[in-house]
């Protein structure tokens, strides 16, 4: 099986200044937290995984991530859900972490219309256990969490950047992750936590998510069925590839959140360049060699036609710099697909 790793390129060791281990990584079962998960472990930084290993999609790629991580001696699996607050608990009294990478969530717009519930229990009940363990832990320094370039809602000056306001959610999703922020904010101000939440950009790349663009068009496109190209394809995206989000995630762990300042940090994590989805597709079908049979929709409720990120803060702060285009990335992707599903 293609093992993909985050060092394909100017990935340099010494990123990693502060931090001992184990490192907490909430979500490894899942894409992004897979990712963070086994760069650290590359990195030789011991780190303690967990993960419900929900069925939201299909569980037998969340096995199959976890198994991987598996193989490494410095990596330790619960699965346990984060709204058992004894449960995560015992895990925080048990290794003491120092750092915390918090990425498990009930993610998807779309899936938020019609199953809210699982919002509050995994975005909102599981994010207050994990401030209330880092609060009492004693060794607690720094927690980096996962928010969503969703928060911007029905803003509509571009690119989006960390000081416009966020008022104007467009989806129970959406709300869950600024709600998270808010969360976190009142957790920094009150007991001096360092917090840092990091807003992610359509991420995509090897192992990606089923429920995804790139993973359904990849998979329709294989099998001769449609895609669904919403609004016509006229949507545009800061996709971020997904070694490049984890380079990010690594970079705002390892540099403090300044307690002192009012408002806690919170980082744009994008790619800088906005592509519409008609260029993805096409580079899609570019790489895969075939073309798309289409089928043109209007835009889906909850879905926001456009997402740009301005990054200037993240590069200023741990000189984040995203370097893989979707020419490059998708390329990525399509081998791991193809490989992992036994598609020649
Ligand atoms: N992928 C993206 O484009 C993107 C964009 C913006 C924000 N995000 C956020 O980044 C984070 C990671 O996203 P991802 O794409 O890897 O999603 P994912 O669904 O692949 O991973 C999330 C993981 O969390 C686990 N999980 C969910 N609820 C849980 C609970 N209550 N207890 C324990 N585990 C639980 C799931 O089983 C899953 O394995 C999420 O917080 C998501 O909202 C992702």
């Amino acid at each position: 099986m293609t093992t993909f790793s985050i060092a394909h390129k100017n990935y340099k060791k010494p990123l990693l200044k502060n931090i001992q281990g184990p490192v907490l990584v909430t979500g490894t079962g899942g894409f992004i937290g897979f990712h963070a998960a086994k760069a650290l472990l590359d990195l030789g930084v011991d780190v303690v995984g967990v993960d419900n290993l929900n069925p939201y999609y299909d569980v037998k790629i969340k096995h199959d991530r976890t198994a991987l991580l598996k193989h490494y001696k410095n990596f330790k699996f619960y699965e346990h859900d984060l709204s058992d607050k004894e449960a995560i608990e015992e895990l925080f009294n048990r290794y003491h972490f120092t750092h915390v990478i918090h990425l498990a969530a009930q993610a998807g717009v779309r899936y938020s219309l019609t199953h809210p519930f699982s919002y509050l229990k995994s975005n909102i009940d599981a994010f207050l256990v994990m401030l209330e363990c880092a609060r009492h832990a004693k060794n607690f320094q720094h927690m980096v969490y996962a928010s969503s370039s969703s928060v911007y809602g029905m803003n509509t000056k571009m690119p989006f950047s960390e000081d416009d306001p966020v008022e104007l959610p467009m989806s129970l999703y959406a709300v869950t992750k600024r709600s998270n922020e808010l969360m976190a904010q009142s957790y920094a101000h009150l007991y001096k936590m360092p917090l840092t939440g990091l807003r992610f950009f359509t991420v995509y790349g090897p192992w990606g998510r089923p429920d995804m663009a790139a993973f359904k068009f990849v998979k329709a496109i294989l099998e001769d069925s449609p895609i669904d190209v919403y609004n016509h394809g006229n949507m545009a995206r800061d996709y971020t590839f997904v070694g490049d989000t984890v380079r990010g995630i690594l970079g705002a762990l390892d540099t403090q959140a300044d307690v002192t300042q009012q408002k806690h940090p919170v980082f744009n994590l994008g790619n800088n360049k906005l592509e519409t989805l008609a260029y993805f597709i096409e580079v899609l079908e570019k790489h895969i060699g075939k073309k798309a049979l289409k089928n043109m929709m209007d835009i889906q409720p909850g879905d926001v036609p456009q997402t740009s990120a301005d990054i200037t803060k993240a590069q200023v702060a741990f000189d984040y710099s995203p370097s893989t285009d979707i020419d490059e990335g998708l390329k990525l992707f399509i081998d791991w697909y193809k490989d992992y599903y036994g598609k020649k």
